[in-house]
């Protein structure tokens, strides 16, 4: 994919859905009463994973125009799949339905594509294995792909060593087979999606500080879903229209609830010109993103912060190099088991544009400002890292070209389109 220089940013735009909303309303959806509409749908690949692996245990989904009708068998309605179920690149898909199959009175098998086969799935057999769940490796390796015999399980109460949503839902799904409540506790809390959305459908799941709580056999009813824009996706719009000349952009109805929306503080303390307007803090919030040209200084990113913005930090890292000064990335450690070890591959391929980046275990230190140059970027099929270079592509000197780079479509398949569509 080659990318052009762009001269300015204006106008609006509606980022997709959100991604991690969007998977949960077709799971939530299947197990639930009754047909769930969901507006707003993300129609990237991983979602499509999650909505064929539900097609295969016998849920009807239709696809409407810009809606999905998922009609809902209730808890106990899923069926044997006659194949096995691939998950393609989406972790969340993998982790969140194998905590659904632990419990239920079949077995299969889950795999995924090559990245999928080698993230750590043992964050999730560990909590499965001691709620008398049945999950193996079939490589013995940790990874995918998986086998998992529905057994009956029961209640634990679980300290999770990693701040993560999808081990969290993993165990909070598996949760509603389990005999007795079963609660997880995480350092800090992750994005909290699973616990505002199975609230909704009418789950008696109870949250206080980091611990979330699940009563089991739930009658989930269906439901009407509006999926906010996600800011995942927003994020490259922030960085552009920040780091481009003479721009303002207005992304419309965008999710900032709090557990997701760590960037727009660390923009600000980057001295960004954002601004919120029309929000709405009730249920999932959202907000319309004002972004208007700003000069940028570096800063420090650590600790608590961390899980609210994990999935945007290609794109800090980005914006940092473009940056006057220092920024400093710490406690990051979870980056190097996403879709590609993004501490590697960020380091890597900001030095071939020129950039000063030292990796360290858990993060990064760049020293911005250095004058950045055009490169073939090697995305490592990471959506991300194919995204967060675009944007870099569209502000550097010289020309700049990603390898990999269709693999947008993961989370974001319009969005070439999107980005010269506001340079107009
Ligand atoms: C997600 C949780 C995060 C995030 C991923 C989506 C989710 O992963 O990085 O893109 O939808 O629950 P972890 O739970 O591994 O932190």
């Amino acid at each position: 994919m080659d990318i052009k220089k762009i001269k300015h940013l204006k106008g609006t735009l509606s980022v997709p859905g959100d991604k991690s909303i969007s998977h949960r309303a077709v799971m939530f959806g299947a197990l639930a009463n009754g047909t769930t509409k969901i507006s707003g749908f993300l129609k990237g690949a991983d979602c499509l994973s999650t909505i064929q692996c539900f097609r295969q245990m016998g849920i009807d989904i239709e696809e409407d125009q810009s809606d999905l009708l998922v009609h809902g068998k209730g808890l106990h309605g899923l069926s044997a799949p006659d194949a096995t179920l691939n998950a393609g690149n989406s972790g969340t898909t993998t982790r969140l339905i194998s905590g659904i199959l632990a419990g239920q009175d079949f077995s299969c098998t889950l795999t995924g594509d090559s990245s999928i086969q080698s993230r750590p799935m043992n964050r999730i057999m560990r909590p499965l294995l001691a709620m008398g769940g049945d999950i193996t490796s079939l490589k013995g390796n940790g990874c995918a792909p998986l086998a998992i015999h529905g057994k009956p399980l029961h209640a634990i109460d679980y300290f999770s060593p990693v701040s993560s949503a999808q081990v969290k839902s993993c165990i909070l799904l598996a949760g509603m087979y389990a005999e007795g409540t079963t609660s997880v506790t995480e350092p800090v809390l992750s994005r909290n999606h699973t616990e505002i959305m199975l609230q909704y459908f009418g789950a008696n799941i109870a949250c206080s500080h980091n611990t979330a709580s699940i009563s089991p056999e739930p009658h989930l009813e269906a439901r009407e879903i509006l999926v906010p824009g996600d800011i995942s996706s927003a994020a490259y719009f922030i960085a552009a229209g920040l780091l481009t000349p003479n721009s303002e952009i207005l992304l419309k109805n965008v999710g900032i609830n709090p557990t997701r929306s760590g960037l727009l503080h660390v923009c600000k303390n980057m001295g960004a010109d954002i601004t919120l307007l029309n929000t709405n803090m009730e249920g999932e919030a959202t907000a319309d993103i004002l972004i208007r040209t700003s000069s940028l200084h570096g800063t420090t990113i650590s600790g608590e912060i961390i899980p609210s913005l994990i999935d945007e930090i290609p794109m800090i890292a980005v914006m940092a190099a473009f940056a006057d000064g220092t920024t400093v990335i710490k406690d990051a450690q979870e980056l190097r088991v996403k879709e590609s070890d993004r501490i590697s591959v960020v380091t890597e391929n900001l030095r071939r544009m020129g950039a000063d980046v030292i990796p360290t275990e858990d993060g990064m230190i760049i020293n911005g400002g250095k004058p950045l140059h055009g490169a073939v970027i090697d995305s490592h099929l990471d959506h991300r890292i194919a995204m967060s270079f675009a944007v870099a592509g569209t502000i550097c000197d010289g020309f700049l070209s990603i390898n990999g780079g269709e693999c947008v479509n993961i989370s974001y398949p319009e969005f070439y389109h999107d980005l010269y569509f506001l340079s107009k």
